[in-house]
């Protein structure tokens, strides 16, 4: 509704007003109605209001103007007026079909859904061939998730009109309720035979083609719904498919799709990582040249001979390669190896005179930021020998040289410089930033120099709320100064705020969930919020969120409120603080996130139960915890790294890992290279070189809920995964018995390698 449409709607009596003016002849009446009605059907509902208006005040009982003046209603996003205005033309004519009908609309707008139930059946039983009222009684059935009424009653619908492609979208929904997936792909099919363009359905068939197994038709349905209306789920389910993707689509939309979800994003780019890779590989070119250095490996190659005659101009021009490096971490051996190889080759030819054959330079230049900005990304993790990083001092030393008296500076050189090490390292860097460079740097130095002078710059504007004294907390704390964890680049698009009860209610259907119901805005706490993603994320998903963010690592807030800020979200606010005495600052939420938190603290069920004295009544917690289980393969690793010595320092977090891939693929501490934390530098530690670190299993989590008045909600997991549970105990259609939970994971003991995150509530 337009500002114009709401001052008009604002002059809107309730038609109890109107009815003490009543007097003019039905004459009139009949004119300023048949007046209406014409640009009400021509779409000028400004037009149409002020006339209806006018008829009603000359005669209050006009059914015909409170009936459409209230359809107008519905139209400007008033139903609670149209509710009223056709109640009124009810209570004149109660027989008449068309009122029971359209007041539905209203009523399903107001979540009146009962109500609507009621006035749907009495449209029927007025006009029992009435299409459209079966339509709109299975919509509101469907809302009261009394699914096999509401599949009654589009079959109803149906049966008079078996054209009639909502009705077959509906019914679908109402089978995909129940689970019943074949027959919903059946209905939304139809739907879509009928009428393409119904975006809905292309999301929901997707959805159950991927549960169904068949990944790279629901993305290639998802790719033809995003044809017709790109809407935020199908952008979404792009992404979850692309994530599960075993193989891809051979197609230029899927390449388009993909650069685009990776960069706009779609989602956290890291989800598509996988699918990146295979899609670069695919490249001959590009794959040759990673053939050349997975063969080589660990020895280094030329550029000709790493690239051939045109692996560079492939390389540096491929988009998808780009929006990977540049946006996320590639987490492939194959793919590491060939860009370390890479690296070492533009190292040497930065010392030469001439190009390797048949690349120009602007090439080379594409190619070396491109790599310099993944090695920032994920921290110069790969592996660099004493010789290489003894040529990039000597090359840092002639750039500082050239910097102190103003001397001119490659780009190139520089780029291989940010390859291997920030530029933020190089003394007087701010300096380069006022100097003027090619179009493609600047993306290198905003990343290197641009931005991390600003993160620093926010040091002192984020209040210290706790002491830090806990030995353990301190230990934690350094760790996190020298490697915040995780570095994000972007995160996924806008989501619709919605109100905590809505979000509630649809994430979890089947909870005994009790509504928190905050009108006047919603305190959160992101506890140990890293480096803001999820402070980032959950201020976009719930309507009204005032948060604090707090962490121990100061350099992690930094990094985290840089990111917040260049978003423009304005409702988080950062500061430093130990979970262990956070009773202190005085405050209570109404929901309180901690995930991959609380199982760093020397006590993690303190730490919870902190949380839990500043968790008003009612509240809702997320939380995510290490699984014992899931993370054997971690366990191994660190007993295999302590046996050999390493520290959790850049040196040895490089040779380790080097280690590690060159175990035999069976070997227990080999898995976590399938993780993609094993990637960057600062994830590698968090994943196997943490100070502290606690385990947990399902039981050990159960005991604590009951025996501090908390209700679980749910786990957030893929779909796949909570289906394949409900088929295996449909007597929890909730998925919160813990037992069987239990159960399930000793038979599939991956379920939680990204940690078991849930929901709970606090009892009132
Ligand atoms: C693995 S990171 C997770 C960050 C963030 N929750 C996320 O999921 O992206 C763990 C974070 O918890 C913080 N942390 C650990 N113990 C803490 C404590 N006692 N009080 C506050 N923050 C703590 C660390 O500083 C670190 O930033």
């Amino acid at each position: 509704m337009n500002r114009k449409q709401r001052r008009q709607m604002a002059r809107l009596e309730p038609a109890s007003a109107l009815r003490q003016t009543s007097s003019s002849s039905a004459q009139r009446v009949g004119e300023l109605f048949a007046r209406a009605v014409q640009h009400f059907q021509a779409g000028r509902l400004m037009e149409a209001m002020q006339l209806y208006q006018q008829a009603l005040l000359a005669d209050p009982k006009h059914i015909g103007s409170l009936h459409h003046l209230g359809v107008v209603a519905i139209k400007i996003g008033r139903p609670e007026i149209a509710v009223d205005l056709i109640e009124q033309a009810i209570a004149l004519n109660e027989a008449n079909p068309t009122l029971h009908h359209d007041i539905c609309f209203a009523l399903s707008a107001l979540d009146r859904h009962a109500d609507a139930v009621r006035h749907a059946q009495r449209a029927i039983a007025l006009k029992p061939d009435y299409t459209n009222a079966y339509l709109l009684l299975g919509d509101a059935l469907l809302k009261l998730r009394r699914f096999d009424d509401a599949i009654g009653a589009y079959r109803q619908s149906l049966a008079r009109d078996p054209a009639h492609a909502e009705a077959h979208n509906n019914l679908a929904e109402a089978l995909f309720a129940q689970e019943r997936l074949d027959e919903a792909a059946a209905s939304f099919k139809e739907a879509l035979r009928l009428k393409p363009d119904l975006v809905t359905a292309y999301n929901n068939l997707a959805m159950i083609t991927f549960l169904g197994g068949d990944v790279l038709q629901a993305l290639n349905v998802v790719m033809q719904g995003l044809q017709v209306n790109e809407t935020a789920p199908l952008k979404s389910m792009f992404v979850t498919c692309a994530r599960h993707a075993k193989s891809i689509p051979v197609s230029v939309a899927f390449r388009h799709y993909l650069v685009r979800a990776m960069t706009e994003p779609w989602g956290r780019p890291g989800a598509t990582t996988t699918a990146a890779v295979t899609l670069v590989k695919q490249d001959p070119h590009i794959r040759q040249s990673i053939d050349r250095a997975v063969a080589a490996w660990p020895a280094r190659l030329s550029c000709a001979e790493l690239f051939g005659a045109e692996g560079l101009r492939a390389t540096a021009g491929d988009r998808v390669l780009r929006a990977l490096l540049q946006n996320t971490h590639a987490k492939d051996v194959a793919l590491e190896r060939f860009l370390t190889l890479a690296r070492s080759a533009l190292l040497d030819a930065i010392t030469a005179t001439a190009a390797p054959d048949g690349t120009g330079d602007d090439d080379i230049a594409a190619f070396a930021c491109m790599l310099a900005q993944q090695c920032f990304i994920n921290e110069y993790v790969f592996a660099c020998g004493p010789d290489e990083q003894a040529r990039v001092a000597l090359l840092r030393g002639q750039v500082t040289a050239a910097l102190r008296i103003g001397d001119p500076i490659a780009a190139l050189p520089l780029a291989v410089i940010a390859s291997y090490e920030p530029l933020y390292a190089i003394a007087g860097f701010e300096a380069l930033a006022a100097r003027s460079w090619p179009l493609g740097f600047d993306g290198l130095l905003t990343q290197q120099v641009r931005e991390p002078l600003a993160e620093r710059a926010l040091r002192n504007e984020i209040r210290r709320l706790t002491s830090i004294e806990d030995d353990v907390s301190v230990l934690v704390q350094n760790q996190y100064e020298e490697s915040p964890y995780p570095r994000w680049v972007k995160c996924a698009l806008d989501e619709t705020a919605r109100p905590i009860d809505d979000r509630m209610r649809n994430d979890f259907p089947h909870a005994r969930y009790r509504p928190v119901g905050r009108m006047d805005g919603l305190d959160m706490l992101i506890a140990g919020c890293g480096t803001g993603q999820q402070a980032v994320m959950m201020a976009r998903q719930y309507e009204g969120a005032r948060i604090l963010a707090v962490d121990l690592s100061l350099a992690s807030l930094c990094y985290a409120k840089y990111r917040t800020d260049t978003l423009g979200l304005t409702n988080i606010e950062y500061g430093q603080a130990d979970i262990l005495k956070l009773a202190s600052i005085g405050r209570q939420f109404d929901v309180i996130a901690c995930s991959g938190v609380l199982h760093h603290l020397g006590d993690p069920l303190e730490g919870w139960r902190v949380l839990l004295s500043i968790l008003r009544p009612n509240g809702i917690m997320h939380i995510g915890l290490y699984s014992q289980l899931a993370r054997t393969d971690v366990v191994a690793t660190r007993d295999f790294l302590a046996m050999r010595g390493y520290r959790a320092t850049i040196d040895d977090i490089r040779r380790c890992r080097q280690d590690i891939l060159a175990l035999d693929q069976a070997s227990p501490a080999r898995g976590v290279a399938e993780r993609s934390d094993f990637y960057t530098t600062s994830n590698c530690r968090d994943l196997i070189l943490h100070v502290q670190e606690h385990q947990f299993t399902l039981p050990r989590i159960k005991d604590f809920l009951a025996n501090n008045g908390l209700e679980l909600l749910g786990f957030q997991h893929d779909a796949d995964v909570l289906l394949r549970y409900r088929r295996q105990f449909p007597d929890d259609p909730a998925c919160t018995n813990l037992d069987h939970w239990h159960v399930y994971e000793q038979q599939n003991p991956r379920t939680f390698t990204g940690m078991y995150q849930f929901v709970v509530q606090k009892h009132a």
